[in-house]
């Protein structure tokens, strides 16, 4: 039997974790998990209810009424994210929740209420999860951690061509500002800012194709399975 790994990928908003993450698990036959969509999924259930950012530091015991889920939809093979039992994929997506997510990642309370959670989820390995802490806070002895990066300018690029892909209006320069400003939030907030885990690798995806990342990563992720088995 091969060993099975966690895979931790971070990196700054939009430079292509999620697609990586997923050609990893779709490789390797293990789990997919978009950290980012749950902290979406909390600034959504935060915003429809109007709770502010005050009044969850006051009584972080108003996070226990959220419930999210993961729920495979087989027609787009793909997991989509469930809030409180309601599929809110697309709503957490939007510009909206993107101009508040970076905001109530950096509470606290909110990030152990999400990181216990993820570690649950990962208990039994197999795994690929993206998102900004998962080499350095969520899983500090995950297996293979790769970190991610590209420039701000071919990151709005492609969200742009992504959003505008799926009917939703924006334009360049309001992503372009919104990629810098999460950016600069992620890697400045005092709880668990986004940083480079000492012992990941850096993937510099700027002129690189989606099939080379895959194939470079999985590379490495079956070098370290190798490896293991060996011990
Ligand atoms: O990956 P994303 O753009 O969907 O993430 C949305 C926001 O959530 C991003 O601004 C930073 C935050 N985030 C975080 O703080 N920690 C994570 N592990 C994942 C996302």
């Amino acid at each position: 039997m091969l060993a099975k790994i966690i895979i931790a990928i971070d990196g700054h908003s939009s430079c292509g974790k999620g697609t990586l993450a997923k050609n990893l698990a779709k490789e390797l036959d293990y789990t997919f998990i978009d950290s980012g969509a749950m902290y979406r999924a909390v600034t959504l259930y935060l915003m429809q209810n109007n709770i502010s950012l005050n009044e969850v530091h006051e009584d972080p015991a108003l996070l226990g009424n959220i419930k999210i889920t993961f729920e495979f939809d087989p027609e787009r093979e793909y997991f989509e994210t469930h809030l409180n039992g309601v599929n809110v994929e697309s709503e957490i997506r939007g510009m909206k929740v993107a101009r508040h997510v970076s905001k109530v990642s950096a509470i606290e309370e909110v990030r152990k209420f999400l990181v216990a959670q993820q570690q649950y989820m990962g208990r039994e390995k197999g795994v690929v999860m993206d998102g900004r802490d998962i080499g350095t806070v969520v899983f500090p002895d995950a297996e293979l951690k790769i970190f991610m990066t590209a420039s701000p300018e071919v990151r709005a690029q492609r969200r742009y061509e992504e959003l505008t892909k799926k009917g939703v209006h924006v334009n360049y320069a309001e992503v372009l500002h919104n990629i810098k400003e999460r950016d600069y939030i992620d890697s400045n907030r005092a709880a668990s800012p986004l940083a480079k885990a000492e012992d990941a690798i850096t993937l510099d995806n700027s002129s690189m194709s989606k099939t080379d990342q895959a194939k470079l990563a999985l590379q490495w992720a079956r070098g370290v399975i190798k490896s293991l088995a060996h011990h």
